[in-house]
């Protein structure tokens, strides 16, 4: 069966792939010759990645799914949440939003967060949603260079390192995106 991530980075699709049988194939929005920019234009991860997986479904008619995925801060009202890649500026700069993290919880004690990973599957227009989470806490400063966007300065919960300070493998093993797939894999293995 062919199932469309409604992303253009093949990376994330050979990942994806890789824990999937040959009974499905994962194709890009660069393999269907979507070359659209796709709207993100929801107030919640369920919605835009609902917004994504939708766009592919009625446009190319095909089985889809889409992630999107956000870091929520306590005591910031669990913002940057939805907005997290562009949280200081339509720029989408990873540092940036870190220094604005870190100067806003700037003497706050409680620097409780959470990574959350919303996916939404489209399957023979039937709508299903798998959700990863990933508790943890917001470092004093950053730390690591492995990663991207905020890892620098997450660490998750009953650890000392942050996600940029471990391997890509050590993060896999517990991150809210892996457990998000891992959700949805299970589901594709045994409910269908
Ligand atoms: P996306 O929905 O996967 O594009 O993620 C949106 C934004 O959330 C990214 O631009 C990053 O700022 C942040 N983000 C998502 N996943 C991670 C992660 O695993 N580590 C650090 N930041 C992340």
């Amino acid at each position: 069966m062919k199932l469309v991530f409604a992303t253009h980075n093949s990376n994330k699709a050979k990942e994806i792939q890789s824990l999937l049988t040959d009974d499905f194939q994962i194709l890009t929005l660069t393999d269907i010759n979507c070359i659209d920019e796709i709207p993100e234009t929801s107030e919640t991860l369920e919605g835009n990645s609902l917004l994504k997986a939708q766009f592919v479904s009625d446009n190319f008619n095909l089985n889809c799914f889409a992630d999107d995925t956000g870091l929520e801060i306590d005591a910031l009202n669990g913002r940057p949440g939805v907005y997290s890649a562009r949280y200081a500026g339509e720029e989408k700069n990873a540092e940036a939003n870190m220094n604005l993290v870190l100067s806003e919880l700037k003497n706050e004690s409680n620097r409780k967060a959470l990574f959350r990973t919303v996916i939404t599957l489209i399957l023979n227009d039937k709508t299903n949603v798998f959700e990863g989470i990933i508790r943890g806490e917001i470092a004093d400063e950053k730390r690591g260079t492995d990663g991207f966007g905020y890892d620098p300065i997450f660490i998750p919960e009953g650890q000392t390192k942050t996600f940029a300070e471990m391997t890509l493998a050590e993060k896999n093993q517990q991150s809210h995106r892996a457990r998000a797939f891992e959700e949805m894999i299970d589901f594709l293995k045994n409910d269908i």
